[in-house]
């Protein structure tokens, strides 16, 4: 395995693995492991805690990298800010995006390689994930389009089924590169799409900006790396594509084509039906010599807080525009990072935990389930959380139940057409009346005084 260049000089998957690296945060397994679930049952078993480097994943000529943000906290290593500011971050890069700097085909690390033709995808570590997944699938590549109405550039991350040796199955749920494909067809034509496997986390963000934020993807990649990004043009695809990437497979999804994808485990870690999907043939490969492949592990941490972070900005954003002062927000992993929220409120007023809650449904359809809190929560802990309803919440008056509204679509519990009810308990009290509510403490003034009893604490045998 080569890690060449250390983050942030070279912000790429290498730069990051050497990171992670650094930090212990990456693991490597050198033994052959079978691409039959093996895979996953591995990265699994490390899901929050390592990425796993796969050097020898059975019949494939590459390795494979999973996990490659096993934290939040990476998240903040990989943006260089302190963890409360990544959400942030991200809302200004997704309002701000940055210019790209593009370089020549011969300067471009991923066109090291060019393939035309044959076999383009059997030679690759795609693992199949779960066990009554419809077989092996690309989790991690960014498609990339060019939006005809605006000319931007979008990325979107979509489970991509292998169907053959140069054709996919794509499932594209509504969002702009649905849209933008739906033109397409309207007019009998196949649309141009980049597979882009192999990258950094921020590049991996980007890809998930809220379809509303008509903006080019791309460009919020290069507002939230330390230097602006690297892209390279390769002949025969309309947008710039990542320059530093491991692999791009080009390709079309074909106008007029449905063929059968799925089941896949999804984000709720339970199977997403399957059905007709549009068919994406391929036609050409550009890679770097050895590249490293990437799979996300579906219904794993990394693809909850990849799609769940700049779902907390969109929140955010939601929250500044209905006039709220929003202090803290969490999509908790228990519910994917897509359906269950944290929210903590400066000040509550009466009604503003409601108005809130309305605003955050209104802006991402999966949300089912808010908790509003006061700022002396800390919406990352689950204790606290839990103490603020049972001592903050009565559930006569603060519960707010909202009937057959639009939800995510792929939570089981829905009913045809993703419709879902929408429940918001307040747990706030405002700062008026928090004196009555306050937890209680036993007050040492030094805190050094404190850690001095607490450092002469000695194991009960040896006292
Ligand atoms: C690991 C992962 C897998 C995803 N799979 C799909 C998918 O199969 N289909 C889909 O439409 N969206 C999928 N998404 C969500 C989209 O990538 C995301 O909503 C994106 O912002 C959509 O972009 P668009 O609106 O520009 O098309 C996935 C997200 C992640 C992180």
């Amino acid at each position: 395995m080569t890690t060449s260049g250390s983050w942030p000089d070279q912000p790429d998957l290498r730069g990051w693995l050497a990171l992670l690296a650094e930090r212990g945060d990456l693991r490597r397994l050198p033994g052959p492991v079978s691409g039959d679930q093996e895979v996953a049952a591995v990265l699994a078993s490390c899901d929050g805690a390592s990425a796993v480097f796969f050097d020898d994943v059975e019949g494939a000529a590459f390795p494979l990298i999973g996990n490659t943000v096993a934290l939040r906290h990476h998240f903040a290593l990989a943006l260089g800010c302190p963890d409360h500011d990544v959400v942030r971050r991200l809302g200004e890069a997704m309002a701000t995006p940055a210019p790209l700097v593009e370089v020549p085909l011969r300067d471009a690390p991923v066109a090291a390689v060019e393939e035309n033709g044959g076999d383009l995808l059997s030679d690759l570590p795609l693992p199949v994930q779960h066990e009554h997944d419809g077989g092996r699938y690309i989790t991690s590549a960014l498609v990339c389009a060019r939006d005809p109405r605006t000319g931007l550039t979008n990325l979107s991350i979509n489970r991509l089924q292998v169907s053959g040796p140069r054709e996919l199955r794509a499932l594209l749920l509504p969002g702009r590169l649905r849209q933008i494909f739906d033109a397409h067809e309207a007019q009998g034509e196949d649309l141009p799409v980049a597979l882009v496997i192999g990258v950094d986390p921020i590049l991996t963000l980007a890809s998930q900006a809220p379809a509303e934020a008509d903006s080019d993807d791309l460009g919020i990649a290069s507002a939230l790396h330390p230097r602006p990004l690297e892209v390279v043009r390769l002949p025969g695809h309309p947008t710039p594509v990542p320059a530093r990437a491991e692999l791009v497979l080009l390709g079309h999804l074909r106008a007029g084509r449905r063929a059968q994808e799925g089941p896949f485990g999804e984000y709720p870690r339970t199977y997403g039906p399957g059905g007709p999907a549009p068919v994406l043939e391929l036609t050409r490969r550009f890679r770097r010599a050895q590249p490293i492949v990437q799979t996300i592990l579906s219904g794993g941490r990394e693809h909850f807080w990849v799609g769940g972070l700049p779902r907390e900005a969109r929140l955010m954003t939601a929250l500044a525009r209905a006039g709220v002062n929003a202090v803290g927000v969490r999509l908790t992993e228990a519910g994917s990072c897509r359906m269950h929220a944290v929210v903590s409120l400066r000040n509550a007023q009466p009604g503003v935990a409601f108005h809130a809650a309305m605003a955050l449904f209104a802006a991402l359809a999966p949300l089912k389930q808010v908790v509003l809190v006061d700022d002396d929560v800390d919406v990352f802990d689950d204790e606290q959380v839990g103490w603020a309803v049972a001592t903050r919440f009565q559930a006569d008056t603060d519960l707010l139940v909202v009937p057959r509204t639009r939800g995510g679509g792929l939570d089981p519990s829905a009913g045809p057409g993703g419709v879902t009810a929408k429940l918001a308990i307040d747990a706030t009290v405002g700062a008026a009346a928090r004196g009555e509510y306050a937890e209680m403490r036993s007050a040492v003034s030094d805190p050094q005084r404190l850690q001095s009893l607490l450092d002469q604490l000695v194991p009960a045998l040896d006292a």
